[in-house]
């Protein structure tokens, strides 16, 4: 199919625009990539103090990984929405624009599930919520939420779905490494809390 590169570099451009740094850049906060975990995304954002910038961080980045998926979808159908969804979340962690240093795919993972597959969305913000209500841990709390996530999807939807969402999850998991060591020693930022 000629049109699934295509898709895969229209799912990457939408995947790199930075919205925590186009929204913190605006409002004038300090340069997110010099603050607490120097991550682009929603929890690094939230970090400033300022949570309506991290609410729309969470929204739009989530929304990008959406419209990659609907526009391939349109025009090349499911086979070029899945490689749409899956150069969003590349473009998403590792943007050419920002030397290849992203975000950590949390929020992206759920607006291409939104697109794909409604109820695997549901899957994961329920999953991310119920985490983050009883540890706190925004990363604990997406590592949680990606790793049962293919589980359902392997269960409720097709092979294609659930491979796509195995591959976001194993790059959602190499994004979250620094986070993963922080949590073994017991240093890892709870939500709310300065780092
Ligand atoms: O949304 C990413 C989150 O899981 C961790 O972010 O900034 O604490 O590394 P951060």
């Amino acid at each position: 199919d000629a049109f699934l590169p295509v898709a895969f570099v229209i799912g990457y451009l939408l995947g790199s625009i930075p919205f925590g740094l186009v929204l913190t850049r605006l409002a004038g906060t300090q340069d997110i990539r010099s603050i607490g975990s120097g991550s682009i995304g929603a929890t690094n954002v939230l970090r400033t103090g300022r949570k309506g910038l991290a609410a729309g961080t969470l929204l739009l980045d989530a929304l990008k990984g959406t419209a990659a998926v609907l526009i391939a979808f349109r025009i090349g159908g499911s086979d070029a929405a899945l490689v749409a969804g899956l150069g969003a979340f590349l473009g998403h962690l590792f943007p050419v624009w920002l030397k290849f240093r992203g975000g950590k795919g949390v929020a992206v993972y759920i607006g291409i599930l939104l697109g794909l597959i409604p109820a695997g969305a549901l899957v994961f913000c329920l999953l991310w919520l119920a985490t983050a209500f009883t540890t706190r841990y925004s990363s604990l709390s997406a590592l949680v939420a990606a790793f049962v996530t293919p589980l359902f999807l392997w269960w409720f939807s097709d092979p294609k779905l659930t491979s796509l969402a195995v591959v976001l999850t194993l790059l959602l998991f190499y994004a979250h490494r620094e986070n993963i060591k922080r949590l073994q020693s017991g240093k890892e930022s709870r939500i709310g809390e300065k780092a």
